[in-house]
């Protein structure tokens, strides 16, 4: 009783944080463990694009109990990272950021929003390339810089889709990536990686890469140059294979990257549901050697019908057959093994020297000369964002849900709650497994373990705790005549 209230006190005053990670080479490591990092991510995005309101004040990370009902979702699923494509800088994320940090994820923020001026154009982007423009993507880094579970930055999504934009676009997209790294140079506590985004669209795509990748004269110290590549990919759909979703050309033409390669995207959704059997592959032998994981697309169920889980105005949600897929798919892994990898020690690739040879394709820019920052905005590089809309963790007092979370099949969610980590804890599967189910009307009371059907089928080695009761049963069955 007394080390148990001096537990609770303990977690009272203490804000555990996730360690930063870094970028060594073409691998994300965590540097206190030397162990290279796997993203198990998903999009998140509630609300779609219109979850950023900037009149109302609002994004994907300015309602903390939205946070914490989606955080305790997404710990459970076994996620380490999120997505977070539009966010108002100048909205506080103190305590969304604080409650992803304590579940033990890293955020990967976009640092654009669709809106006109808060992005680069695809067309005629000199356009789009101006001081007020960018002094708001460093207001994002501002916002997020001083996080420890702030992951990367991406200076673009999918601005280079087809030969026209290829042809013009890539020499201010590597100017914005310039103007983000110089920015984090000079105003954060640590190297926080920026690159971008791309679209799969397969003809270009290899050349994208070789235009961010590549360093100027030589220089690796090249601050043009991304620290990161990532690309938004939906090619295994379905029950398909290494071969027949062509990440074995992925693999092939990102072999000897210089910087990490990631998903930012996946999840085809044709045919739908889902059955994620690309979850195998992508965190298995044929892949890890070159890949650092990926980000499933997405979190919520908007009109394009890729979520996990669908969410209602009042904050009710429910879990779809989706979620309950991933989940699977993931509690089939064994995440020690691959996030305990070290990265091979004599294996640092260098990026190429720039050249117009780098570029395969007629048409797609190979002109490395680049835009010179626009007027007014080194003196914002130097300076800084004023006023700076800096963010920074806070005490989290609760960590239980508040909303009502269904299952498929319409049971309730027992004892939904964040599960705080401890220092330098990373969320995986199988972390937060205190969630129950409650399949009659009658009131459980949550503190009876073992009366919790996830503890039944915890004991049994199995990872069920939001499968639909009938199959929960079914699964119990199973494990009883196992024995
Ligand atoms: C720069 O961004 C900050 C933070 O969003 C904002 O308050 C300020 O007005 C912006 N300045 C300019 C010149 O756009
Ligand atoms: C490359 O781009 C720069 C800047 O736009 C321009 O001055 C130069 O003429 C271009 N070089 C070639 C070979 O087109």
């Amino acid at each position: 009783m007394l080390i148990h209230s001096a537990l609770l006190a303990l977690g009272a005053t203490l804000a555990a944080a996730v360690q930063p990670l870094e970028v060594q080479g073409q691998y994300f490591v965590n540097p206190k463990t030397g162990n290279r990092f796997q993203i198990v991510g998903v999009a998140y995005q509630p609300g779609g694009s219109a979850g950023y309101d900037k009149a109302a004040g609002r994004d994907p990370l300015s309602d903390p109990d939205i946070c914490l009902r989606d955080a305790a979702l997404l710990q459970i699923l076994g996620v380490n990272t999120i997505r977070v494509y539009n966010v108002n800088p100048d909205v506080n994320h103190d305590e969304c950021a604080s409650i992803f940090n304590a579940a033990g994820m890293y955020m990967i923020l976009d640092v654009n929003s669709p809106l006109v001026g808060e992005s680069l154009t695809s067309y005629n982007p000199w356009e789009s390339y101006y001081a007020a423009y960018l002094n708001r993507t460093f207001a994002v880094v501002e916002a997020f810089k001083d996080y420890p579970n702030t992951l990367a930055f991406f200076s673009g999504n999918e601005v280079i889709n087809d030969e026209k934009s290829g042809a013009d676009v890539p020499p201010y997209m590597r100017a914005v990536t310039r103007d983000i790294k110089n920015y984090v140079k000079n105003h954060a506590s640590r190297p926080i990686p920026v690159g971008y985004s791309a679209a799969d669209v397969r003809d270009i795509l290899f050349d994208t890469f070789n235009y961010f990748e590549c360093s100027l004269e030589g220089d690796d110290d090249d601050m043009s140059k991304g620290d990161i590549f990532a690309l938004n990919s939906y090619s295994w759909c379905g029950d398909s294979s290494f071969k027949k979703a062509s990440y074995d050309q992925l693999v092939s033409g990102f072999k000897g990257s210089s910087v990490p390669i990631f998903f930012s995207e996946y999840g085809c959704n044709t045919p739908s549901p889902r059955i994620f059997t690309e979850v195998g592959t992508i965190y298995g032998d044929q892949m890890t050697g070159v890949f650092s994981g990926g980000v499933v697309y997405e979190y919520t169920q908007e009109k394009n019908n890729y979520g996990l889980v669908s969410m209602e105005d009042d904050g009710s949600a429910q879990l779809r057959s989706d979620y309950v897929s991933l989940e699977k798919q993931y509690s089939k892994l064994d995440f020690a093994s691959i996030q305990g990898q070290k990265p091979p020690s004599d294996s640092t690739n260098k990026a190429p020297v720039c050249s117009s040879k780098l570029i395969t394709t007629d048409n797609f820019n190979n002109n490395f000369t680049l835009p010179v920052p626009p007027p007014g905005a080194q003196k914002i590089i130097d300076e800084g964002v004023k006023p700076a809309p800096k963010g920074k963790l806070v005490e989290i007092s609760n960590w239980k849900v508040k909303f009502t979370v269904k299952n498929p099949d319409g049971s309730v969610i027992t004892n939904l709650a964040v599960k705080p980590l401890e220092d330098d804890a990373i969320n995986s599967p199988g972390t937060n497994t205190e969630a129950g189910t409650q399949t009659s009307a009658e009131e459980t009371t949550g503190t009876d373990s073992s009366a919790s059907p996830s503890d039944t089928n915890a004991a049994a080695g199995l990872d069920a705790r939001v499968l639909p009761a009938v199959a929960m049963g079914a699964l119990a069955l199973a494990a009883a005549a196992a024995f």
